[in-house]
């Protein structure tokens, strides 16, 4: 979604905006513009263009000594990919970016009387026109009478003629973060990864709270005029981190990383052989008579909350359903107040998995969101939180942050179990023993990565590719195949195996790849009787399993052997499998896979 940088402070400006741009292109976009007051001026300068931050620093001038100046990558939601449409977006003498959605803009077009008078097809330019209209020399006032018109998530970065040195912040819904340092200055952003080369602090900017950024820090008002003191948080990483460190894409990168984020996530909480949230300040009544689970998330998070619900409800014997958050929003909930709600999120900010939980929140007192990102919207607004350690994931295709959150899910079904009594101890002791064997599983998988490479060479000339298994593995394949059609364009399916014949085995011809994983030894025959199917019909089949030779080579075509393991985590080994995979079909079509299109890292509207 839409990125985010403004800086003032006792430094040129434009480059902070574009590096800060250049960091925020992880979130997906397709156009960017910057705007600054002219030096010793109060005359504000915008460039603009469809395209990459590359192209926007083709049009820029070298010499730009301006201190003071906003930058925005635009994922476009109202009108086309146009330079027009491309922010900041100037009226008279308000000069914005924005990311969100004003829903009202067609009313406000009324109101306002802008028929006409607009030239680009874009809701914020509408929300320009608003805050001009309300501007009597008063930047805060304009503000305040705007936001009483405008309805919708917003995130605005302001700047008003004749107020040099002067930036504008204001949100509600869509995430805004700031900043200020003695050294630089006042940095604002949509999120921390824009300035962490400056510093590893910082607050988030709560809603409707009006702040004025200048070189000299950073003032925040609520509507009423009442200051409020911002609350800074900081994180463990820096900017190092945040780069590529060698590789040539942050997903590969972030893939390597996984088995220090598993132990990241899941090492420190575990205590006397048992899982344990005492550090999170978590409390057991939390879980105390719980009588189901509900998860909500979207994407790759739904997906790590299904393999969360096999475990579960087949291990504990609670049952679980699994919400897909914009789907939740508009369903008559059946929560009780005995109900657990997990809400999973990377990001923590994606809009409808937020919404969902404030809704869930009518309905019971507990609910956990497992969070990356701390100090986000959802991870402020839960009752619970349970951060997951994975560090920043730039790549827009989720990798780590998937593993750390079906670990986070198998440490809070093993806590239910203990809390409840609904599972022997002594189980619950050598399952969490095992889950930190899980790194070094990972490690040996990771070291299959140049023959794993080999198989996307095939993947890359396919139009169609399946996915199937049964269980845990049907949960992963759900997973492997939003993977690979994300980062390939591959059209992908994730089938139930044994579902297959019910319909879909129908699409299965000579060649098309059949991804087939069988990890689970009380469905492995019927996993292979099923593959036996798909094979008679002339797919091209890459099965992942834990023999380490397959004794009737006539069941596949390929065969990638998994590290032993117990049953309930091959789903780690297998997740990084199919990542690698994805990411080679990716390059092997020459495809930027940190970068797919229509893409956004966090998806902040609706
Ligand atoms: O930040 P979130 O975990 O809430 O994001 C949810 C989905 O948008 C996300 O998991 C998405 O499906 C992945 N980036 C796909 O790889």
């Amino acid at each position: 979604m839409c990125g985010i940088i403004g800086f003032t402070g006792k430094r040129a400006a434009q480059d902070i905006l574009l590096d800060g741009l250049q960091r925020l292109e992880y979130r997906g976009y397709d156009s960017a513009g910057i705007a600054f007051f002219k030096e010793n001026s109060g005359h504000i300068s915008v460039r603009k263009t469809a395209g990459k931050v590359s192209d926007l620093r083709a049009i820029v001038d070298e010499e730009n000594i301006s201190t003071c100046g906003i930058g925005h990558t635009r994922w476009a939601t109202h009108g086309g990919v146009t330079n027009a449409n491309a922010h900041p977006h100037r009226v008279n003498n308000v000069t914005l970016i924005h990311n969100g959605i004003i829903e009202n803009y067609h009313q406000l077009i009324e109101k306002y009387k802008l028929m006409g008078k607009l030239r680009s097809e874009t809701d914020t330019e509408v929300a320009a026109a608003v805050f001009d209209a309300n501007f009597n020399g008063n930047p805060i006032e304009a503000i305040k009478k705007g936001l009483e018109d405008i309805k919708g998530s917003f995130a605005f970065c302001i700047m008003f003629k004749n107020h040099p040195g002067e930036i504008y912040i204001v949100r509600n819904v869509s995430p805004m973060v700031a900043t200020y340092t003695k050294e630089q200055g006042a940095f604002v952003a949509s999120d921390l990864t824009a300035f962490i080369e400056f510093t590893n602090k910082y607050f988030v900017l709560p809603e409707y709270c009006i702040g004025k950024l200048t070189k000299d820090g950073i003032e925040i008002h609520d509507l009423e005029g009442k200051e409020v003191e911002p609350e800074y948080l900081t994180v463990d990483w820096d900017v190092s981190t945040a780069e590529k460190n060698g590789y040539p894409h942050y997903m590969i990168k972030e893939i390597h990383e996984q088995p220090t984020a598993f132990a990241n996530t899941v090492n420190f909480r575990i205590k006397n052989n048992l899982p344990d949230f005492s550090d999170d300040g978590i409390d057991d009544s939390l879980f105390e008579g719980i009588t189901d689970v509900t998860v909500i998330a979207c994407g790759t998070a739904m997906y790590a909350g299904n393999v969360g619900r096999s475990l579960i409800q087949n291990h504990i014997g609670l049952p679980v359903n699994v919400a897909i958050a914009s789907e939740f929003r508009y369903e008559r909930p059946t929560i009780t107040d005995k109900t657990l709600v997990i809400v999973v999120s990377q990001s923590g900010e994606t809009i409808d998995t937020l919404e969902a939980l404030r809704l869930a929140k009518t309905k019971t007192d507990r609910t956990l969101a497992v969070v990356n990102v701390k100090g986000s919207t959802i991870a402020r607004e839960s009752k619970y939180v349970l951060y997951t350690h994975a560090g920043p994931e730039i790549a827009v295709a989720s990798t780590k942050a998937y593993t750390v959150q079906v670990a986070a899910m198998y440490l809070i079904g093993a806590r239910i179990g203990v809390v409840n009594n609904l599972c022997e101890k002594s189980k619950i002791e050598s399952f969490i023993a095992d889950l930190k064997k899980v790194p070094d599983a990972i490690k040996k998988v990771l070291e299959m990565e140049d023959i794993i490479r080999t198989y996307a060479a095939r993947m890359a000339n396919a139009h169609d590719a399946f996915f199937i298994g049964r269980g845990l593995d049907y949960t992963l394949s759900m997973e492997g195949a939003l993977k690979l059609k994300e980062i390939s364009y591959i059209h992908a399916e994730a089938y139930a195996a044994g579902e297959l014949k019910h319909g879909t085995i129908a699409l299965i011809s000579e060649g098309v790849p059949v991804i087939a994983i069988a990890t689970q030894e009380h469905v492995y025959q019927k996993v292979i009787s099923n593959i036996r199917e798909v094979k008679a019909r002339g797919a091209f089949v890459v099965l992942l399993s834990k023999d380490e030779k397959i004794t009737d080579p006539s069941v596949c075509d390929v065969h990638i052997p998994l590290p032993a393991i117990r049953d309930e985590l091959s789903v780690f080994e297998a997740a990084v499998i199919l990542q690698i995979l994805a990411y080679y079909t990716s390059v092997e079509k020459d495809v930027n896979p940190d970068q797919p299109r229509n893409l956004a890292k966090s998806v902040t509207v609706e």
